[in-house]
């Protein structure tokens, strides 16, 4: 059995259905410490337990945050501090930035923000800037934010980037799979190419999970359920997003697209610099942080 794994620390969000969940999982097989981050308390839990029995030697730790909103982020981001520095002599080898959702309804979170530019974009942006200082002290940090094929037909309306004035769920679901490129992109470029963090954007192909079904109305599920049924396993996909936060050969990589275990070639939309830092400095202003990373 590969225990490869033991002694290092992740961070999975949405860690508790789809690919997150199975990524934890591959994890703890490994022998990681894995914090899963998840918005209900329940199926944490139970996820924990589940997880704990099946892999009794794996350390285990569920946390609850709803990630639509920056005040649970930064609650989430305390907690994984306090138990990093605690337990891990406060160094956090991955973050997995996974938790997404979609939603055909325009929503706008208690915050004012709309809930995909939120969860999908702000979330990793803001969780990852809080962590970056336990990122750093590993000796092989990475920052895998799991984006989208759709990012593909999308492009950032500049001048209403949350779609207030005309919503549509796919178009605001393929943004913030753009965002999530853009953002690895600047992140990449600011660590610069002696950092000891290594950020990458994972495509994990179309997954048979329940994404498209959470919170939407019939005809979205039913197409969601159709569409995915040609999907791959969970698991299948979540093997190439442990591999991009654990595989000591591509820490020199300079791609940050990647599906499947292998580069490829994002939107020329993903690879605009000047695209990419002004976004960060509008997140950052979203989020009220400062405009370069925490470090
Ligand atoms: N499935 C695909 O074909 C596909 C393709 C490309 C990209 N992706 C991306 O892959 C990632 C994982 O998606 P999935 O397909 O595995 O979907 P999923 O099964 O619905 O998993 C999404 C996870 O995110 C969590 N989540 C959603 N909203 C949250 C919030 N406000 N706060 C905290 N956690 C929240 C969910 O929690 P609950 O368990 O409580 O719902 C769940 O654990 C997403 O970023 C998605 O955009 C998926």
């Amino acid at each position: 059995m590969d225990r490869s794994l033991v002694g290092k620390t992740f961070v999975v969000t949405g860690a508790t259905s789809g690919i997150g969940l199975a990524a934890a999982e591959i994890l703890a097989a490994q022998g990681a410490r894995v914090i899963g981050v998840g918005r209900s308390p329940e199926r944490g839990v139970q996820t924990e337990q589940r997880l704990q029995a099946a892999y009794p030697d794996a350390r285990m730790r569920y946390l609850t945050a709803d990630l639509a909103l920056q005040s649970e982020v930064r609650r989430l981001a305390n907690d994984i501090r306090d138990l990093v520095n605690r337990d891990d002599n406060g160094i956090l080898d991955g973050l997995i930035n996974n938790a997404g959702t979609f939603t055909f309804w325009q929503a706008l979170t208690a915050e004012g923000f709309e809930t995909q530019w939120a969860v999908n974009h702000l979330a990793p942006f803001l969780l990852t800037n809080e962590l970056l200082s336990l990122l750093q002290v590993a000796p092989m940090g990475r920052v895998v934010t799991v984006s989208s094929g759709s990012h593909y037909g999308a492009s950032l309306n500049w001048d209403d980037l949350q779609l207030h004035r005309r919503y549509n769920g796919l178009r605001a679901y393929g943004q913030t799979k753009l965002a999530n490129v853009l953002f690895t992109v600047e992140l990449h470029r600011m660590l610069g190419s002696t950092s000891s963090v290594k950020a990458f954007a994972a495509d994990p192909g179309l997954v048979k999970t329940d994404i498209g079904l959470k919170d939407n109305p019939a005809l979205a599920r039913w197409v969601w359920k159709w569409r995915s049924s040609s999907g791959i396993s969970p698991e299948e996909s979540a093997r190439w997003i442990a591999y991009l936060a654990t595989e000591p050969s591509i820490q020199n990589a300079t791609d940050v697209y990647w599906q499947h275990g292998e580069p490829k070639s994002p939107s020329p939309r993903a690879l605009d610099e000047e695209a990419a830092w002004w976004l960060w400095e509008i997140s950052a202003g979203m989020c009220g942080l400062d405009v370069e990373p925490t470090s």
